[in-house]
């Protein structure tokens, strides 16, 4: 894990709070900076605010608090500069679309331009390659052409995935990214957000409730239980039986397999 990088770009969140009209679901929240290049899980259990914390962040949602992304006062820049530093993926994406998968994710491209006022400058050829490259990496250029409407919940998850990537963000926050799809298809979209955080820098941060893919995969974890940040680190310093069952009530271990860590669950702690 990279714990302190000087030069990195950061993600800075502090005395973060997001609730619903009566309700405060998270409260005065402050997270370790996630810095770009790098890989943060998000787990907690269902209702912890995984996803209201998301919308807070990319402002989909009120909040109050401090975002800083690059030293920058984030919740203060224009719209659309937001809208072009940050992309959200919400859980599962509107099935409601008349659009086909490839005009979806030509749309976002093209979205992403707009809103920083470059028109439509940027080659059309260059978009529509762009579009056919991100369709081919993400094994879903068989669904190019048919209409969101008519896609599965796992095919829709991929475009959605898809018009995230093509608009190249600074920040990339990402809702159960893989939660409807086939193992094959979870190890692709875990690829392509891994080599996209990588290879560009990203600063990306996912909700995933597979405890193996955070221990697998992610550079950091975050713990949310009940609105509240509880732990945070290493995903094998933090992923304790201990934390398994304060915050999943599920009896569990950690095994070592191949230098890997896998989590061997028993079962719940009070059936
Ligand atoms: N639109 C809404 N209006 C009022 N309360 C809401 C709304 N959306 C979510 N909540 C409540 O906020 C709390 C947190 O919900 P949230 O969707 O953020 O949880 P989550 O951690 O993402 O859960 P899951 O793992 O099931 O997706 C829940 O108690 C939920 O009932
Ligand atoms: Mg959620």
């Amino acid at each position: 894990m990279q714990t302190s990088q000087p030069d990195a770009l950061a993600l800075r969140i502090k005395q973060l709070s997001v609730g619903y009209r009566h309700r405060s679901i998270v409260s005065q929240m402050t997270m370790p900076p996630l810095y770009s290049g790098q890989l943060t899980a998000l787990i907690g259990p269902n209702g912890a605010g995984k996803s209201t914390l998301l919308r807070g962040i990319a402002g989909l949602h009120p909040a109050s608090g401090h975002i800083e992304l690059g030293g920058h006062d984030f919740s203060r820049q224009p719209q659309a500069e937001r809208a072009r530093q940050l992309v959200y993926v919400p859980q599962s994406l509107p099935a409601g679309s008349k659009l086909s998968a490839f005009e979806a994710i030509l749309a976002a491209a093209m979205a992403g331009q707009k809103s920083v006022g470059l028109g439509l400058n940027r080659p059309a050829s260059a978009q529509l390659d762009a579009v056919e490259q991100l369709l081919g990496l993400l094994n879903i250029d068989t669904i190019a052409h048919q209409r969101l409407a008519t896609l599965s919940g796992g095919q829709r998850q991929l475009v959605g995935l898809a018009q995230a990537l093509i608009r190249r963000p600074q920040v990339m926050l990402l809702d159960e990214p893989t939660s409807a799809l086939d193992l094959y298809h979870q190890c692709q979209v875990i690829d392509a957000i891994l080599s996209a955080t990588r290879e560009h820098g990203l600063i990306s941060l996912m909700v995933v409730h597979d405890i193996n893919l955070a221990l697998r995969y992610a550079d950091q974890v975050l713990v949310l239980h009940e609105g509240q940040l509880v732990a945070h680190g290493a995903p094998g310093d933090i992923i304790t039986p201990d934390l398994l069952a304060q915050v999943y009530q599920v009896k569990g271990h950690i095994a070592q397999v191949n230098g890997r860590y896998l989590l061997d669950i028993e079962g719940r702690l009070s059936p």
